[in-house]
């Protein structure tokens, strides 16, 4: 009788637990993006350039929110250009996902990354 209850419990809990380790995984990845091409202009001691910087949470969370829909906004805007941002910070390789990736780990915590 309490299996049946517990069961979509488990479910939850084990989902709850996937989603951040997911999004831990793409800002390891976006990390090296991030030191490979965005770090020019996004580093947090460049004060030359007027990007978000690096780990600079609440500046991130100003431009489009913490959840996936901001995310998703943030990517279309690095992808296609944005302002001074050029389209895919000047390096057409790279695809949408490591765009992505490369955001996520920008706008965590710089102890998180
Ligand atoms: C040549 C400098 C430069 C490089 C390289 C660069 N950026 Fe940017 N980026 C900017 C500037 C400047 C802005 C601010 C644009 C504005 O708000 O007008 C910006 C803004 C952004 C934004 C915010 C867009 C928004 O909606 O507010 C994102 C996301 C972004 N960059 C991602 C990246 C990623 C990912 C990389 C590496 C693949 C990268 N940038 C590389 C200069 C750069």
């Amino acid at each position: 009788m309490t299996m049946r209850t517990n069961i979509p419990m488990l479910a939850v809990a084990l989902l709850a637990h996937w989603l951040p380790a997911a999004q831990a995984q793409d800002a390891v990845k976006g990390r090296a993006v991030y030191q490979a091409v965005c770090i020019a202009c996004h580093a947090p001691e460049n004060v030359m350039v007027s990007a978000p910087k690096a780990g600079d949470v609440k500046e991130w969370a100003r431009r489009a929110g913490t959840d996936a829909a901001g995310l998703r906004q943030l990517t279309d805007h690095a992808v296609e250009g944005f302002g001074a941002m050029p389209p895919k910070g000047g390096r057409a390789d790279l695809t949408r996902a490591q765009i992505q990736d490369a955001i996520e780990f920008m706008r965590q915590a710089p102890n998180k990354g």
